[in-house]
C-alpha cells in the first residue's frame, strides 16, 4: 500500500479531527494544530464562515509554512432569520459549551413551529499560493428537545430531512455520509485527487 499523503486540518476540535479522518480514509494522514506545534487559539474574526475558515487556513501557512485547510460551520434556523450562524459556536455567549448553546437555542425556538434549518460548512484549502474553497450544506428541522447522545455541538438538537432520527442518533459513518462537513469533505477529497 502506498504512503498516506500528509495534510494539517487547522483544528484542535478532537470531534471534526475524528471525522475528517474517519472521511478521508486511510490515503490521507491528517494533522491537527497540536500534531504540528500549535496550540495558538487562532480568533475567528470574519463575519461569514468563508471568511473564518481563511483566517485559519492561513494562519497556519503563514506561521507553520503547512499546505493546510481549514473548516468553519453554522447552524442557520429560518425561524431565527439564521441566527446562531457564524456565531453558532458562542451563541449562548463567549465561554460557554454546546449544552448552553443547545438550551438557548430551544428556548428561542419553543413558540416556534417553522422548524427549518440548516448546517453549512466551508472548508478553505491552502496549497503554496492558492487558495480554494469546498462548501457543503445539510437541511433538517429543529427537534422540540434534545435526542441522541453521539456526535457534538447541536447534533442532538438538529433531524437532518433524509432521516427520521437525530445526527447524535446516529453512526459516524451514517452522520457522515449526508452531513455538512461530509458533503464539503467529498468535494475536497476529489480536488487533492487532482493535485
Ligand atoms: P466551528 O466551526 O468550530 O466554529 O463550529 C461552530 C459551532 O457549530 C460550534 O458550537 C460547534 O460545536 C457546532 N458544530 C460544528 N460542527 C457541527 C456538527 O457537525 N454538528 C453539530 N454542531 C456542530
Amino acid at each position: 500500500m502506498e504512503k498516506p499523503r500528509q495534510i494539517v486540518f487547522a483544528t484542535n476540535n478532537g470531534h471534526k479531527l475524528a471525522e475528517i479522518r474517519r472521511i478521508m480514509g486511510r490515503e490521507w494522514d491528517v494533522l491537527s494544530l497540536s500534531d504540528i506545534g500549535c496550540d495558538a487559539d487562532i480568533p475567528e474574526t470574519a463575519e461569514t464562515l468563508q471568511g473564518n475558515a481563511e483566517i485559519k487556513a492561513r494562519y497556519v501557512k503563514d506561521c507553520f509554512g503547512y499546505d493546510c485547510f481549514a473548516d468553519d460551520t453554522g447552524l442557520m434556523v429560518d425561524a431565527l432569520n439564521g441566527a446562531p450562524g457564524v456565531y453558532s459556536a458562542r451563541y449562548a455567549g463567549p465561554g460557554h459549551d454546546s449544552a448552553a448553546n443547545m438550551a438557548l437555542l430551544l428556548e428561542n425556538m419553543k413558540n416556534e413551529n417553522n422548524r427549518k434549518a440548516h448546517f453549512s460548512t466551508v472548508i478553505a484549502l491552502v496549497t503554496g499560493d492558492e487558495i480554494h474553497f469546498f462548501e457543503g450544506r445539510v437541511d433538517g428541522e429543529i427537534l422540540r428537545e434534545a435526542e441522541g447522545t453521539d456526535g457534538f455541538g447541536y447534533d442532538p438538537v438538529f433531524r437532518p430531512d433524509e432521516s427520521d432520527r437525530s445526527f447524535a442518533q446516529m453512526s459516524a459513518d451514517e452522520k457522515n455520509a449526508i452531513s455538512h462537513r461530509g458533503r464539503a469533505t467529498a468535494k475536497l477529497i476529489d480536488y487533492l485527487k487532482t493535485l
